[in-house]
């Protein structure tokens, strides 16, 4: 039998309640399926653990999940701690000390999700948003001097590496030319930040020569955003800056009908290091506490997480459960305009696992 360790980080807010859906989720689907298993292990690392040990997770906590095949996050943030103390101490720490540079952002408009986009059908809308998720405006560099004077002034320096670029390029080239259409978008801004991002049009001008089957073309960040919206058609891949991406990728959750489904998986696709999934919504501490959270999105990362592991009859299962619950439309989530629960949007997910048809 083949088995898998997979480190659960349930972290802050509803993180606590969806990814124990998700384990629950991945535990009906391991035993339908058979012939691999998840041997899953939980850590309390996140904001609570924070108030006891002053620290988001042990000092020695990357060298606890790199035995991992993988590491399943839920989410960070609380309501009485800075967001750069949690994030930089648990999730960004663990994205970049596995150097998982590439950031997968799925989105598709599903059968029975209502989208906000009036004229998008199914169908119209299906695109992978790839986040450099190592370098940018995330690499930690700038600093603060004459704090708390008149003159106090804050830098927040972007780093580009020509090594960088190059790798998410071709991972996004790559992506790209896995899909049946062959279209990549390279969204930079490169018209008023001409340093980093003219590099980046010409590295992605480079590699697209490794590429000559993938069509690919270069979009202004702000453009792209109405051609989203506009457009959504005439999209497949993107590849964009972490900021960007970051915004991006929310902007294309919200048009896909809701923040609730929208999966993340932050790869090293050279697999020295674990690799993690986790929703995209965060911790929400508004409606946390009272199980109502959408576990969709988690549920939606597991299958990203079972095709990073190599069962893709797995992922595949999963995913058809999950396009089957919505398309029933009888077990929806608050954020879909239903009334269920989590546990009864997990139950649902469980029970279509069982249907015999898929
Ligand atoms: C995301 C989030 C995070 C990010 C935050 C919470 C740091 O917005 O996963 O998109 O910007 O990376
Ligand atoms: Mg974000």
């Amino acid at each position: 039998m083949r088995r898998y360790k997979i480190a659960a980080i349930p972290g802050d807010g509803i993180g606590k309640e969806v990814v124990p859906a998700g384990v629950s989720v991945l535990n009906v689907l391991t035993q339908r399926c058979g012939d691999f298993a998840l041997d899953f292990e939980s850590f309390d690392w996140g904001s609570d653990y924070w108030r006891r040990h002053g620290k988001m997770m042990p000092d020695d906590g990357l060298a606890v999940l790199k035995p991992f095949d993988a590491i399943y996050f839920g989410a960070v943030g609380d309501q009485n701690i800075p967001d750069h103390i949690t994030l930089w101490g648990l999730r960004l720490k663990i994205c970049q000390g596995f150097d998982q540079y590439a950031n997968v952002r799925p989105t598709r408009l599903m059968n029975g999700v209502p989208g906000p986009l009036a004229k998008a059908r199914p169908g119209d809308l299906d695109w992978v948003i790839v986040r450099e998720n190592s370098e940018g405006e995330y690499a930690g560099h700038g600093g603060r001097a004459h704090q708390g004077h008149p003159e106090e002034v804050g830098t927040e320096t972007a780093i580009y590496t020509r090594a960088g670029v190059t790798r998410i390029m071709r991972f996004a080239f790559r992506l790209a030319q896995s899909r049946p259409r062959k279209l990549l978008t390279v969204v930079t801004k490169s018209n008023a930040q001409r340093h980093g991002m003219v590099l980046w049009d010409e590295i992605a001008a480079e590699v697209a020569k490794e590429f000559p089957d993938v069509t690919h073309d270069k979009w202004l960040v702000d453009a792209v955003t109405t051609r989203m919206v506009l457009n959504p058609k005439s999209l497949d891949t993107i590849v964009a800056t972490n900021l960007h991406a970051d915004i991006l990728s929310d902007l294309a959750a919200a048009l896909s009908g809701s923040m609730g489904i929208a999966p993340t998986a932050n790869l090293n696709p050279d697999r020295n290091y674990p690799s993690m999934f986790e929703p995209i919504h965060g911790s929400a501490f508004d409606i946390a506490g009272k199980g109502i959270a959408n576990p969709i999105g988690t549920f939606w990362s597991g299958a990203m997480m079972l095709e990073h592991l190599g069962e893709r009859a797995a992922a595949a299962k999963l995913m058809s459960a999950i396009e089957l619950v919505l398309a029933k439309g009888e077990v929806m989530g608050r954020d879909l305009g239903g009334t269920a629960s989590t546990a009864e949007v997990a139950q649902a997910v469980c029970d279509a696992i069982h249907a015999a048809n898929i």
